[in-house]
């Protein structure tokens, strides 16, 4: 039998609860399908960090990498100052595990319920690829003389051929294997960014010689916001960099139904890749056990998916359809008709 070591870092604030909930279901998935999960579970964040002093050490980021994926729940902790956490565990492992795709479908569900007026599961169905190792986010720049009147703020955007290249190739093969309307579109900036994304943009279309079956499409970022809402039915797969990224997959998760549901996969296709939910650690529902899991089991079909066990992930993905499409009464924490764990021993039934 075939037997897969993960890693599961619960979190803060309600990530514990949903990861729950998820290694349930996946648990299901596994015996159903016959193969074993052997999770190991780690105590990393803000609890931890207030305790100890420790974000994340090299020892315990070296340790990671011997897993072929994380289960991650949440990161973010009321009591501790913004970035410390999600900079010093989220964005570390992204960047040291190389995990340079951040993978995230915007999948509207039957039944669930979207803000766009007259769109359905037929017309909101597409996947965001976002550069995940480098941009804004790689931590070019300083400040100068800070707290001063004459203060200077630098951050640059990084954007190498290598690593731009390597996201695109990711997201033509994405979009062939995905097989649906073969369109890929650069989601960009041409127009005043004409550094970074004249080098996204030669890129894309050099690399996309080589796929002549793709269709090539260009939008820039707010012109993709606004045909996000007007016209989600336009895209297929859309590939980024870093922060506009970051910027259009919040506006994808909520014409999907929302954080409840909305699911990421950070992913080293040679390494360890990370599942997880889109949203925060929500901690005015910590511990209430009314939060939504779906978002944490969408996670875990994506890492069945990963793992090569597509038969299990399509199942967990059937159950959650399945939950969406009647039973569930509301995407939102308290309003769901069950309660967190009730929810997920229903999805984890629904595993056949
Ligand atoms: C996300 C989050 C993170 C990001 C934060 C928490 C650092 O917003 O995963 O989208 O900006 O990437
Ligand atoms: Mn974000």
């Amino acid at each position: 039998m075939k037997n897969y070591r993960i890693a599961v870092l619960p979190g803060d604030g309600t990530g514990p609860e949903m990861v729950r909930e998820g290694v349930k279901v996946l648990q299901a998935a596994a015996q159903k399908f016959g193969f074993g999960l052997d999770f190991t579970e780690y105590n990393y964040g803000g609890d931890r960090y207030l305790e100890s002093g420790i974000v994340l050490s090299e020892e315990e980021v070296q340790e990671l990498k011997k897993y072929p994926a994380i289960f991650l729940g949440a990161i973010g902790h009321p009591q501790v100052k913004p970035g410390i956490l999600e900079k010093g565990i989220l964005l570390r492992l992204r960047f040291e595990l190389d995990q340079y795709i951040n993978l995230r479908p915007v999948k509207l569900y039957p039944g669930v319920e979207t803000p766009l007026k007259d769109k359905g599961p037929e017309e909101i169905d597409f996947v965001v690829v976002r550069e995940n190792t480098e941009g804004l986010y790689a931590g070019s720049g300083g400040i100068l003389r800070r707290g001063t009147p004459h203060e200077v703020a630098v951050q640059e955007s990084i954007n190498t051929r290598m690593g731009v290249e390597r996201c695109l190739r990711f997201a033509f093969e994405y979009c062939r294997k995905r097989n649906m309307k073969k369109k890929l579109t650069l989601c960009g900036k041409t127009n005043v960014l004409t550094y970074a994304f004249d080098l996204w943009e030669r890129a894309f279309y050099e690399v996309g010689e080589e796929y002549p079956d793709i269709e090539k499409d260009y939008g820039h970022v707010d012109a993709v916001c606004m045909w996000m809402v007007k016209n989600p039915e336009q895209f297929d797969v859309i590939v980024t960099d870093n922060m506009f990224g970051d910027i259009i997959t919040d506006l994808g998760a909520i014409i999907q139904g929302g954080m409840g549901i909305a699911a990421g996969a950070n992913i080293n296709p040679e390494g360890t890749s990370m599942f997880e939910p889109i949203g925060g650690s929500s901690p005015k529902y910590t511990g209430l056990n009314i939060i939504n899991p779906l978002a944490s089991i969408c996670a875990g079909s994506m890492l069945l998916e990963h793992l090569g066990e597509k038969e299990a992930a399509a199942a967990v993905e059937k159950a959650v359809i399945t939950v969406c499409d009647g039973k569930i009464k509301s995407l939102s924490a308290g309003k769901m008709g069950y309660s967190t764990s009730e929810l997920g021993d229903l999805a984890a039934g629904l595993i056949n």
